[in-house]
């Protein structure tokens, strides 16, 4: 028999993997809309970011990092996923592999986290909001970004729709990862109360609508075809049936689908 706690290894462990297939597809697909999001989340910090020590937390292929060195923070980025890591190492911050969990630096090592989309993929968000103080210097800011529970995209639900008469079946993994570990942190209540119990202080999470260009088909098709959950599927069709699929989800996406995405952003204060 396996408890709770195997469960959530093992579905971190199919959570990392994923991601680790997806790198390349999360770069050229994702990343586009994600960027916006980086964008939105850093610009919502309400302090000079300049010359802090940052931790890009969950840094993925590294938005939020290029992000944060345009406005000559001093990033540091970690991640789950290795694959994701690398993706442009050369051109990317100091890197390190580590789960949010668990996090690899000693106490008080930056001034700020950052954690752009990672934290609604952890099981538990108290433990991984408790690293982010742990990390942070007193005084220092914490800085999180999820999605509102519900607020989907209708881009979603159309390419998936498409998707389903290519043959696809969501993964056993992404389903149980919607249901048991991103539902927390996309409700505001319940996001807020895991940093308060983090020992984090004027915590506040607020609802922005964020640009990020979907009303044009073709970005949002190419971000729900290389997502992890969908990237499997997409790479064992042949070009010809990968070209298909992707001109039938573009013609099935409505004109005047919204151009932006609800998020939520986390702010909290190091005591
Ligand atoms: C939605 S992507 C966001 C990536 C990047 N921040 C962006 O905005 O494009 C989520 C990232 O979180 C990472 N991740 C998932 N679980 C994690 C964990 N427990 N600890 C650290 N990173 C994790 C994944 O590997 C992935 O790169």
């Amino acid at each position: 028999m396996t408890g709770m706690a195997d469960e959530d290894d093992d579905l971190t462990r199919e959570i990392r993997a994923a991601y680790g297939r997806a790198a390349d597809g999360w770069a050229s697909g994702p990343a586009t809309v994600y960027r916006h999001l980086a964008l939105a989340l850093v610009a919502a910090a309400g302090m000079p970011l300049t010359g802090r020590r940052v931790l890009d937390l969950g840094a993925g292929t590294g938005v939020a990092s290029e992000v944060l060195s345009d406005l000559d923070a001093r990033p540091t980025a970690v991640d789950l996923t290795v694959e994701m890591l690398r993706h442009r190492r050369q051109h990317r911050p100091p890197a390190v592999a580590g789960n949010a969990q668990a996090l690899p630096f000693r106490d008080a090592a930056f001034d700020a986290v950052v954690a752009a989309c990672c934290l609604n993929h952890v099981p538990d968000l108290t433990r991984a909001l408790r690293e982010c103080r742990r990390v942070t210097d007193s005084a220092g800011l914490v800085l999180a970004s999820s999605f509102p529970n519900g607020a989907d995209h209708p881009a979603k639900a159309v390419v998936e729709e498409v998707l389903t008469r290519f043959g696809y079946q969501r993964p056993d993994w992404y389903a149980a990862f919607k249901a048991r570990i991103a539902e927390p942190s996309g409700d505001p209540d319940t996001f807020a109360r895991a940093a308060i119990d983090a020992g984090l202080e004027e915590v506040t999470v607020d609802q922005l609508d964020v640009e990020v260009g979907l009303d044009d088909p073709h970005t949002a098709v190419q971000w729900r075809l290389n997502m992890p959950h969908t990237l499997d599927f997409v790479a064992t069709l042949t070009s010809r049936v990968r070209g298909e699929l992707y001109e039938r989800a573009v013609a099935a996406s409505p004109l005047g689908m919204p151009s932006t995405v609800q998020m939520l952003v986390l702010r909290a204060r190091v005591p």
